[in-house]
């Protein structure tokens, strides 16, 4: 374990279960309709490529780079685009994928945003749900695994840009906390 890892929360042989199961549930739902997934990045990379590698129809991905965070571990509340232009998603029926769900404005802007620019139908997956009154009127539809209100990085999740290359999930460590 990483010694600036707490504990660790979800392993990776959970994960991976887990992520099959929620594609199969994709899978079923898009059979026959065309339909584009756009990851949230970065964050959601890890939880995006092993989803799409259990998902066997056809599918098209474009990917947002988003930040919220700026270096805490608080969101600022304040979604920040990092893309000079945003994907063509007209008349698409879209599954936004992002790695975690808490306050629900990083859902709720980046949503709102692809529905003003037409997406067909909208629906929005996360990893984790953290289990904190979310501040915005959102949920996700599907959602791997609820977990408690810790900061949690690895499997894609970082603290200043660090563990993502973590396979599990696990709790910060108070030590490893300072400003970035
Ligand atoms: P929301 O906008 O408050 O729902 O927060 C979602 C975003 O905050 C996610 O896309 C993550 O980038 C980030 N985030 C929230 N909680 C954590 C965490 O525990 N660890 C790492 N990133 C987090
Ligand atoms: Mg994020």
């Amino acid at each position: 374990m990483h010694s600036h890892i707490q504990k660790i929360l979800l392993n990776h042989t959970s994960i991976i279960e887990r992520v099959q199961h929620l594609a199969g549930e994709i899978t079923h739902d898009y059979e026959g309709k065309d339909f584009t997934i756009v990851a949230l990045m970065k964050g959601s990379v890890m939880f995006l490529a092993d989803l799409l590698r259990f998902i066997p129809i056809p599918l098209r991905l474009e990917t947002i780079n988003v930040a919220s965070y700026h270096g805490g571990t608080e969101s600022s509340g304040v979604l920040t685009f990092k893309n000079s232009h945003l994907p063509d998603i007209k008349d698409r029926h879209i599954l936004l994928v992002d790695d975690i769900l808490e306050s629900g404005v990083t859902l709720k802007t980046v949503g709102d945003r692809l529905l003003e620019e037409g997406a067909l139908s909208l629906r929005s997956c996360v990893l984790l749900h953290k289990n904190v009154k979310t501040t915005q009127d959102v949920i996700a539809d599907y959602i791997g695994f609820e977990i408690p209100d810790e900061f949690v990085v690895g499997y894609g999740l970082d603290y200043c840009e660090l563990y993502r290359n973590l396979p599990d999930i696990g709790v910060l460590s108070k030590e490893a906390i300072k400003n970035c």
